[in-house]
């Protein structure tokens, strides 16, 4: 099994281009099921994830092919709506198939998806919403087999919580629905907005009514669409840390400022250097970090794919630091492996209390899961020695050319047997 092998005390210095967003290409992937006609998408990130919902939609019958700049999807001649755990259980995202097939094929079977170890993640509130479209459902041996009699109706729904994939989902399945649908208290992250505007070109017909409200007429009629994927904002808040936790300097390229500028504040006040033009973050990391009491929280609050990354900085402030976590109930697997490697952080319910002054040494290590196993990386680019990353596979899930991208601004990583 791979592992990284990181050589430390390295000073990230030069540029980094940010990919596109794998939590954007996801949901943009499962909505092209509700169409038979030709979609050309560009700027999906190559990384695991990505290939997993690819194989995904190709078991379903989908035809995907690419040129130099696109990939090119058919689905006329789509005639499955099984996605099989085979397939979904290393990608919770797998559950985002379920809408858009009950709206093509009126009925389908869907594994319960697997994903990270990062608390129970159930997917009760896509199904309770999903039954208000008219669908009904039942859980069997591990799948969701669910059927809508009379086609997808549209309705009014008000989501219990703020869910990334419920909301996702939903959006999805009722732009085919019959009738209009109201959605309430729908998360608003920035990729819920690409998979809106991916939407509106395959001629969907959705409209922000208020901050979290979107109004869905549904249509019977798509066109043939192309769309370029917004950037990662999560690959690149973790190039902002990586920079920051190094004292490095480095110009983050192909982003838009404005959607991580939560993040961008944050690392102000602990001290980093930041100027912003239009595509481009330049950070220069300082001397002295401050510390700084974070939450995370649904957009625009800071992300929590970036907790990790953020307490690995904060392990080297110059006092004492909390981050509450307030998404995820069990997200701090990260904290037993920073502690091996020499950080003084308390797990208090959904507070993480972090010492600061931590000088990290190098050890050999367990990825355990996507966001936590680069928090591992950042924490092992500040050592003095040489630490070993196990079970990477979780990284590929969704950062693209890890390795090669910090070689190129100075570290010493390498990819071993
Ligand atoms: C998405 C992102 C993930 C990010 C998360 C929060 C993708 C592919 N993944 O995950 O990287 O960390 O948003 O920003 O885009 N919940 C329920 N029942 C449900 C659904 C969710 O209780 O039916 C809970 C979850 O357990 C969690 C919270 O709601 O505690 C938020 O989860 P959600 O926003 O749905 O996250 P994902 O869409 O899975």
């Amino acid at each position: 099994m791979q592992k990284l092998e990181v050589l430390g005390a390295a000073k990230l210095k030069g540029n980094v281009n940010i990919s596109g967003s794998k939590n954007a290409s996801l949901p943009i992937l499962a909505a092209t099921i509700l169409s038979n006609k030709k979609i050309f998408l560009k700027n999906l990130p190559k990384v695991k994830d990505i290939e997993t919902m690819i194989n995904l939609l190709k078991s379903m019958g989908s035809q995907i092919k690419s040129d130099k700049k696109n990939l090119i999807i058919n689905n006329y001649k789509q005639n499955k709506n099984f996605a099989s755990y085979n397939l979904v259980k290393t990608m919770r995202a797998g559950i985002l198939v379920l809408g858009p097939l009950l709206a093509k094929f009126g009925r389908a079977k869907v594994s319960l998806p697997g994903g990270c170890a990062i608390g129970t993640r159930p997917v009760d509130i896509h199904l309770k919403a999903l039954s208000k479209l008219g669908v009904k459902y039942k859980i069997s041996q591990g799948y969701v087999h669910a059927i809508a009699p009379k086609g997808l109706i549209g309705s009014k729904i008000h989501f219990p919580k703020i869910s990334v994939g419920a909301t996702e989902n939903l959006i999805i399945a009722a732009s085919l629905a019959k009738g209009t649908t109201f959605l309430s208290n729908c998360a608003i992250e920035p990729e819920i907005k690409d998979l809106v505007n991916f939407l509106l070109k395959m001629g969907c017909k959705l409209k922000w009514v208020s901050k979290r409200s979107l109004k869905i007429e549904g249509v019977n009629y798509l066109e043939e669409a192309s769309y370029t994927i917004m950037f990662d904002r999560i690959e690149a808040g973790t190039y902002l840390i990586a920079a920051a936790v190094t004292e490095g300097n480095l110009k983050i390229k192909n982003v838009n400022p404005t959607l991580i500028k939560t993040e961008i504040d944050i690392l102000k006040k602990i001290g980093a250097k930041i100027k912003v033009k239009r595509n481009e973050i330049h950070i220069i990391g300082c001397k002295k970090i401050k510390s700084i009491n974070l939450k995370t929280a649904p957009w625009p609050g800071l992300a929590t794919d970036l907790q990790a990354q953020m307490m690995v900085l904060l392990c080297k402030a110059n006092k004492k630091s909390i981050i509450q976590e307030n998404i995820f109930e069990n997200r701090f697997m990260h904290v037993a492996e920073l502690n091996r490697m020499g950080a003084k952080i308390l797990i208090n319910g959904n507070k993480a209390i972090i010492d600061g002054n931590t000088e990290f040494a190098a050890a050999e290590l367990m990825a355990t899961d996507l966001r936590a196993s680069v928090s591992l990386v950042l924490a092992a680019l500040t050592t003095k020695g040489k630490s070993l990353i196990n079970r990477i596979y979780h990284l590929d899930r969704g950062y693209e050319n890890i390795e090669k991208k910090l070689q190129k601004i100075g570290a010493k990583i390498r990819r071993v047997n």
